[in-house]
């Protein structure tokens, strides 16, 4: 399962940092405890935190990580900036985000925490303005045939969109959309696809695009499951969805928040 090459200094950091308690250090070098293998969730800390290079686990060495070595990061000043600054956009500007920089975020995305390390999730995404206005179509067609049997709140806002068929309440006119499909039997299938979000907020954020939580397009797969098969999601599959695009809004403060959220020790 973890092979260790001559580099190895036998310093304990991967037996210390295994979070199943997997490994231990056998004259002077990690090995397996081989009672204890199957409980593996391959979070491949020991290659993260082998100083040496020195570690392999499954075929995958260490050195297939990026060195953490003078990486940029934001300080713990701008991490709060972003967090307080970011907003969900309801204006979006025409353009779209090229192709290849979608791929790169979505690429940055693999490094997402998820239940023991499971990492079944799938990234989908709507690349053009064409493809988004043709799914939207298709969804509030479905919606309109629907409308009698709608849940109240849906129902309101189908009947808007019915009178004036040009506004876009669902997806507030963003040019991208992803969907975060998560595994069933995981075992957080439903967190690993929201915390997924999360991230992607931050990540597209901080980039300097605009994001919106697709909280409707969840509300109107509930309702109405054939909707579910015009994004290709499987019937009954855990998602969550984050509009996306070039924000066409500039604040210039945040909203007072100070209440709210309540801070508690326990
Ligand atoms: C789980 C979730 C679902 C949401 N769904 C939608 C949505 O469908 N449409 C929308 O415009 N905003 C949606 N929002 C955005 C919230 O309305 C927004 O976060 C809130 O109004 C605060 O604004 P801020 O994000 O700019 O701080 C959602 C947010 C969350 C966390």
């Amino acid at each position: 399962m973890i092979s260790v090459n001559e580099k190895c200094v036998g310093c304990g950091a991967c037996v210390r940092d295994c979070p199943m308690g997997i490994l231990q250090l056998k004259d002077g070098r990690p090995s397996v405890r081989e009672e204890k293998a199957a409980g593996c969730i391959a979070c491949r800390h020991c290659l993260a935190v082998c100083p040496t290079d020195a570690i392999a686990l499954r075929g995958v060495k260490a050195s297939e990580g990026l060195s953490l070595e003078g990486l940029s990061l934001p300080t713990a000043e701008m991490a709060a900036n972003l967090l307080v600054s970011r907003r969900s956009i309801r204006q979006y500007a025409a353009e779209e985000i090229p192709p290849a920089r979608i791929r790169g975020l979505l690429e940055t995305m693999k490094s997402v925490p998820t239940g023991c390390n499971i990492r079944h999730l799938a990234f989908r995404y709507v690349e053009t303005r064409a493809r988004m206005d043709e799914l939207r179509r298709r969804m509030v067609e479905l919606l309109l045939a629907k409308e009698a049997t709608l849940p109240d709140f849906l129902q309101g806002v189908v009947a808007a969109i019915r009178k004036k068929p040009e506004i876009d309440p669902f997806f507030r006119g963003a040019p991208h959309l992803l969907i975060v499909q998560g595994d069933p039997s995981a075992v957080t299938p439903q967190v690993d696809c929201d915390a997924a979000c999360a991230y992607f907020d931050l990540l597209m954020q901080g980039s300097g695009y605009g994001t919106t939580w697709c909280g409707f397009l969840k509300i109107i797969v509930d309702a109405v499951p054939e909707v579910a098969d015009v994004f290709g999601i499987p019937r009954g599959a855990p998602f969550y969805a984050m509009l996306f695009g070039v924000p066409a809004v500039r604040y210039v403060r945040t909203p007072p928040r100070a209440d709210g959220a309540q801070i508690a020790r326990v």
